[in-house]
């Protein structure tokens, strides 16, 4: 019924994988924030309990402008959003509130269990590619290229330090 909602990972990961360290991002990019701004405003976002602590303690709220679904097995956390129980649920959720929004996309936005649990279900995968090793303890699951048609933004792909890529599945 949901089929043709695209099911997407945001994430930015150094080349060793690196995605977080100390629950909060190991890094201060910018224009990252930016294309995450205007990837996900107006749409649900799921995240893992520890992601969502991390951007309340950022920003002392949970992100505005986006329907925010927040994953735990906690019964009974409060959340400035949608609680839910399973990785299932959320997407579900997230699903049923692009359709009445009309909205063709949902966005995961981590962290590191969330995205691993939610890659097989992932259509496409917008990934800023930070390029350094950077030490960290939270890391974005190994890819399988065959998997993968990798695209680099034209206008992206010279930015300092960091490139913007698309993935999308590639259908069997
Ligand atoms: N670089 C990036 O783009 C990016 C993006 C997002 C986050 N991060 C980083 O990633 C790190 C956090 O990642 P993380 O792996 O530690 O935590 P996480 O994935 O954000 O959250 C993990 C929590 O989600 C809940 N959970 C996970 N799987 C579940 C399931 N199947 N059913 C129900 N609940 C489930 C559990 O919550 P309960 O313990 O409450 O049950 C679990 O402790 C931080 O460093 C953050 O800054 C980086």
């Amino acid at each position: 019924m949901n089929d043709h909602i695209t099911t997407s990972i945001v994430v930015a990961a150094a080349q060793n994988r690196t995605i977080g360290k100390n629950n909060d991002m190991p890094w201060h990019l910018p224009e990252d924030l930016k294309r995450f701004k205007r990837l996900t405003s107006g749409h649900p976002v799921i995240m893992g309990r520890k992601t969502y602590q991390s951007i309340f303690d950022r920003l002392g709220k949970a992100l505005p402008g986006r329907d925010n679904i927040v994953i735990t097995r906690q019964a009974n956390f409060d959340a400035d959003g949608y609680v839910v129980s399973s990785v299932k649920d959320a997407i579900e959720k997230a699903k049923n509130l692009a359709k009445e929004k009309q909205l063709d996309e949902i966005f995961v936005i981590g962290g590191a269990q969330i995205y691993s649990e939610t890659l097989p279900l992932t259509d496409r995968i917008h990934l800023t590619e930070v390029l350094e090793t950077i030490d960290g303890d939270a890391f974005f699951p190994e890819l399988d290229d065959g998997d993968w048609k990798r695209e680099v933004a034209e206008d992206d792909c010279n930015a300092d330090g960091y490139r913007f890529i698309t993935l999308n599945r590639i259908q069997p």
